[in-house]
């Protein structure tokens, strides 16, 4: 499914293409995440303008609301968002530890209440690969325990052997229904470099499609997440696609494409645009601040996304601080637009190589700040 085109002769930053049945992805690649079938606040078209080739919806909330039946009926997630191409599904491992209540991990899988209704569930690593093939992802995440830090080493490990355990459960169940589109599987093991290895070796030896790296950015000091994917990402099967679960701010992205990650994803552009924080070339600014009150400027004067043509920071402002829901809106397509301007841009050097210039004007440009 994965085609390696371009491979830097300096760092491990590689481009390529993702095959899916609802078209290629090329990588490196930013996937907006749309967890209740929507990216918040955009249209499918307004999406594809900004230049999102796969977007990831959450198996767990889906699940929950509006439910598989629904999904189902609806011929799946695709048809039922008017999205059609590619969406990777996450397989509820990650909101297990984020969002739900009293969850219980056993050896069969793990026992959840609803953060919606407090009503109990069983998501075994069986039943995350039967929703997501319902749902209709094209990539398919295996159930995982994703741990937070700190965390002592035995806790840690458990958590890896239970997420080595269902990752195989998970293979087999997928394998035994015809392969559906595919499924990758996560590297858990903490901030113990010898448990990541072993992780990576263990995922290794199933052969997986692809693999991500989990349990990134769940509280540890940003040189520690580097350390972790720097010495995780070149022990996975250098001809797979390569993930890194929720992260994170433009900097990491350009840092871990050079460590050879090919996918991201992450809520920072979308969730901090509805907050007010906006991205630019030249650092992120709050479009509250006094600062641009008269301010007849657009975001970034180097942005070509629908925001940036057509209004500025001023009215922008003035839209956030009434509350309008249109600032949500207009604020999320700039950031979403950044992200993937930003990936296109990382390709783009790659495939030239040029990836250490680009690196180093795109460092240059935010030590310049805004303009
Ligand atoms: N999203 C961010 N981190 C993780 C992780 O460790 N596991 C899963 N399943 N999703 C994630
Ligand atoms: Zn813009």
């Amino acid at each position: 499914m994965f085609e390696i085109l371009t491979r830097c002769p300096e760092t491990r930053a590689r481009t390529g293409i993702i095959n899916t049945a609802h078209g290629k992805i090329q990588t490196p690649i930013f996937m907006p995440v749309g967890t209740l079938a929507s990216v918040k606040s955009v249209s499918v078209e307004e999406l594809k303008n900004c230049g999102a080739q796969i977007i990831l919806g959450n198996t767990y909330h889906l699940y929950l609301r509006p439910g598989c039946d629904v999904i189902d009926h609806m011929k799946g997630l695709h048809h039922f968002m008017n999205w059609d191409s590619p969406i990777l599904t996450d397989s509820g491992g990650f909101q297990f530890f984020s969002l739900a209540k009293l969850a219980k991990f056993s050896d069969e899988g793990v026992d959840f209440q609803s953060h919606i209704d407090g009503s109990r569930h069983i998501f075994t690593p069986e039943k995350a690969v039967e929703i997501q093939s319902l749902l209709g992802s094209d990539i398919m995440m295996s159930l995982d325990w994703c741990i937070g830090h700190p965390a002592d080493k035995g806790a840690t490990m458990e958590a890896l052997k239970k997420t080595t355990m269902w990752a195989e459960r998970g293979l087999e169940f997928w394998r035994d229904n015809g392969k559906p589109n595919a499924l990758f599987g996560i590297v858990q093991g903490g901030m113990y470099k010898e448990l990541r290895s072993l992780s990576a070796k263990q995922l290794e030896d199933l052969d997986f499609p692809g693999y991500a790296i989990g349990g990134l950015s769940v509280g540890e000091p940003t040189e520690m997440m580097y350390e972790m994917a720097d010495h995780t990402a070149p022990l996975l099967p250098y001809e797979k696609p390569k993930y890194v679960m929720g992260v994170g701010t433009p900097e990491n992205l350009v840092e871990l494409v050079g460590m050879g990650v090919d996918m991201f994803d992450c809520v920072m552009p979308s969730r901090n645009a509805r907050n007010g924080q906006l991205f630019t070339s030249g650092g992120t600014l709050n479009i509250s601040n006094a600062a641009f009150k008269m301010d007849e400027a657009p975001v970034d004067e180097s942005c070509n996304c629908y925001t940036c043509r057509n209004y500025s920071r001023a009215y922008l402002r003035h839209l956030y601080k009434s509350r309008e829901l249109l600032a949500y809106r207009l604020n999320t397509i700039h950031n979403l637009h950044y992200y993937l301007t930003l990936m296109a841009n990382i390709r783009q050097a790659v495939a030239q190589g040029s990836f250490n210039l680009f690196k180093k004007s795109f460092y240059s440009r935010l030590e310049c700040g805004l303009k």
